[in-house]
């Protein structure tokens, strides 16, 4: 292929300023399209949605299909990793993911990455039906969520406002604590190899809470991690980009773009246009970052918002995307004012 037939997410992971960015949003097959809540309400539960290829696949192409995305998100969730591991995992109703929250370092011992590719097997064969049912133009994202992100959710139980479990062991029993987190860090990279190796064009790896911890720990527990699985991922399968997201990293974004040896960083909704561009594009090419209430308010307020980050981070390595998720109240003719703006963008730009 020559490089103008690439794929534009592609092209922009690997450095190329393009005249209009690829686009895609975070979460974007979710509770915001009706056909997604139609085929939740058939289902039996969250994670049978995540497990059933038939579903999923259909899932993941619904905002391809309404709003032609250039790049398709495989659709399941961070926490199918846990459940892979031998950890109970629940979803429920108006409440969210539920854990068995591991309390003991005994409870450590009883996960095992044995079974990880037979429980995840369901999710492989997701990936190779979207890489041949995806149109030619559109890139196929594989993810994972960030160590310390799922293990979060593997001590708390679930949700959390404060992250006390996980902080408590942290500091109080740091190597236990790091025990958890080098298995995640190995469990990770197997999973998002399979997925690559079953067909995903580019990973990103999701660090939800990162932005919670002082300097130090942030470095050994989101830094540290982030870097081994890159190094492992850029060896072993080094044409599949890797995007991270430390969402909430503040001014060690900077050490991400420098140190982590990622392609690309998604930036979340603080980060200030000027200053990634400054500091961050000349390492990394850069995804973000409308905040998702921005969508939600719509009106002139979106579009200025839009025209700021794409006259800015446009300007070199980018794809345009969200600070955070979508959210379940998006009105879904926003999204496609989004896609307009974008499109007309890029007319403007060609000539
Ligand atoms: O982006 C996509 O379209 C792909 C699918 C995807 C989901 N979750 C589906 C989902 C992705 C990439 C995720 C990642 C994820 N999951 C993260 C990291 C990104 C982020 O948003 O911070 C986290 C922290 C989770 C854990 C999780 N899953 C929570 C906290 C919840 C409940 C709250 C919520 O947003 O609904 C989920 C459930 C979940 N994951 C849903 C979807 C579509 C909603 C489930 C439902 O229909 O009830």
């Amino acid at each position: 292929m020559t490089q103008t037939d690439e794929k534009l997410l592609l092209r922009a992971l690997n450095g190329e300023t393009l005249p209009r960015p690829p686009v895609w949003l975070m979460r974007q097959a979710g509770r915001y399209l009706p056909e997604y809540r139609k085929l939740r309400a058939e289902a039996a539960g969250f994670l049978d949605l995540c497990f059933t290829p038939d579903l999923a696949v259909e899932i993941t192409l619904q905002p391809i299909r309404r709003y032609g995305f250039d790049a398709a998100i495989l659709f399941s969730d961070i926490l199918v990793l846990p459940h892979a591991l031998g950890q109970k995992v629940w979803f429920e109703e108006g409440i969210g993911p539920r854990l068995e929250a591991i309390e003991t370092a005994e409870g450590l011992d009883r996960l095992s990455k044995d079974a990880l590719h037979e429980a995840l097997a369901p999710v492989y064969e997701t990936v190779r039906r979207l890489r041949q049912s995806l149109p030619p133009q559109v890139a196929l994202i594989g993810f994972a969520g960030a160590p310390w992100t799922v293990a979060s959710y593997m001590l708390e139980g679930g949700s959390s406002k404060d992250f006390a479990a996980g902080k408590r062991w942290a500091y109080g029993a740091p190597q236990d604590f790091g025990r958890l987190i080098d298995l995640l860090v190995e469990a990770t990279g197997d999973y998002l190899i399979a997925q690559i190796d079953a067909g995903a064009e580019a990973v990103q790896i999701f660090d939800s809470w990162a932005g919670v911890w002082p300097e130090d720990a942030f470095r050994r527990w989101c830094l540290e991690p982030a870097k081994t699985l890159t190094a492992r991922l850029r060896r072993e399968r080094p044409q599949v980009p890797v995007i991270l997201f430390p969402r909430g990293a503040g001014l060690l974004y900077r050490d991400f773009a420098r140190e982590a040896g990622a392609q690309a960083l998604g930036l979340d909704t603080t980060v200030p246009l000027g200053w990634a561009q400054a500091e961050l594009q000349p390492h990394v090419a850069v995804q973000g970052n409308l905040d998702p209430i921005m969508l939600v308010a719509g009106g002139q307020g979106l579009t200025a918002a839009v025209d700021r980050i794409l006259r800015s981070l446009g300007q070199g390595p980018f794809v345009f995307n969200l600070g955070h998720g979508i959210v379940p109240q998006t009105p879904p003719e926003n999204v496609s004012r989004l896609m307009e703006q974008i499109h007309a963008f890029s007319a403007e730009h060609a000539g």
